[in-house]
C-alpha cells in the first residue's frame, strides 16, 4: 500500500498549493485538512453560532456532513464551497475553532479515516505530530511574513476577493500566534520533519525538493 505525505506549516505558506500539485504530480490524492476547519468556522457562522460555543458547535457538527473528492474539492452538507470558505474572515473563524479540542477530536478522527486508504498527500498543522505520525515523508513548510501575504494577496487579485494589505499581514501574524500557542495541538514541527524555506523558492523549485527527498526516502525503505 502507497503510504502518506504530511506536509505542515503556517498560514499561508504555499501548503495547499505545493500539497495540491505535489499530489497531482507524483500519483497521490490530496487532503486539505485546513479546508475541513474553514468548513466548521464557515457553517458556524451561517447558523449564527459563536466560534467558542462548544456546545452548540457540537450539535452543529453531529449533522455536519463533509466530503472531499480526489481533486480536492470540499462540499460541506452536499454543497461546493471551496471559494466561500476562502475569505479572510473564514480564515480567523477556522483558527478560532481549531482550538477547541472537541472540534480538533472529530476532524483528526475524519482525517485519520479518509486518510488510511494510503496514497494521500495532506496539509495541515498537526499532521507529522497527530494525523499521521507514522507517515512517510514529512515536511515542514516556513516562509517569511512579508512572502506569505505578498502570495495571499495575489491569492485574493486572482479570485476577485476583496482585501486591505495591513489586514492580511496582521492576520497572518495573529493567525501564527494563535496557531502555534494554543493549548490543543499546536503547530510544530515533527521532529523528523524536514523544514524548506520556501521564502525564496518558486513553486516548480519546492516540488522538486520534495519530489528528491520522497525518492531518498523510497529507496531507504
Ligand atoms: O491551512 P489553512 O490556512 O486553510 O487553515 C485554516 C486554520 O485551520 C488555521 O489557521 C488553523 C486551522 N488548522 C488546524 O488547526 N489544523 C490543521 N491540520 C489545519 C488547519
Amino acid at each position: 500500500m502507497k503510504r502518506n505525505i504530511a506536509i505542515d506549516g503556517p498560514s499561508a505558506a504555499g501548503k495547499s498549493t505545493i500539497a495540491r500539485l505535489c499530489a497531482k504530480e507524483l500519483g497521490y490524492k490530496h487532503l486539505d485538512t485546513g479546508a475541513m476547519y474553514r468548513c466548521v468556522g464557515y457553517l458556524s457562522k451561517l447558523k449564527g453560532i459563536a466560534v467558542d460555543d462548544e456546545l452548540a458547535l457540537a450539535d452543529m457538527m453531529d449533522q455536519m456532513k463533509l466530503d472531499v473528492d480526489s481533486a480536492g474539492h470540499i462540499y460541506l452538507n452536499n454543497q461546493e464551497v471551496s471559494s466561500e470558505i476562502r475569505t479572510n474572515e473564514m480564515s480567523m473563524r477556522a483558527s478560532d475553532v481549531s482550538k477547541l479540542k472537541m472540534v480538533r477530536e472529530r476532524l483528526v478522527t475524519l482525517q485519520q479515516q479518509i486518510a488510511s486508504a494510503g496514497g494521500y498527500v495532506l496539509d495541515g498543522r498537526d499532521i507529522g505530530t497527530v494525523v499521521l505520525p507514522d507517515a512517510m515523508l514529512k515536511i515542514f513548510l516556513v516562509a517569511s511574513v512579508k512572502a506569505r501575504a505578498q502570495r495571499r494577496i495575489k491569492e485574493y487579485i486572482e479570485k476577485n476577493i476583496p482585501f486591505d494589505e495591513q489586514e492580511v499581514i496582521r492576520d497572518i501574524e495573529v493567525r501564527d500566534y494563535q496557531d502555534t500557542h494554543r493549548e490543543n495541538s499546536p503547530l510544530k514541527k515533527a521532529a523528523d520533519a524536514i523544514e524548506i524555506d520556501t521564502s525564496d523558492m518558486s513553486i516548480e523549485e519546492v516540488i522538486d525538493e520534495i519530489r528528491g527527498l520522497l525518492k531518498t526516502k523510497s529507496n531507504e525503505e
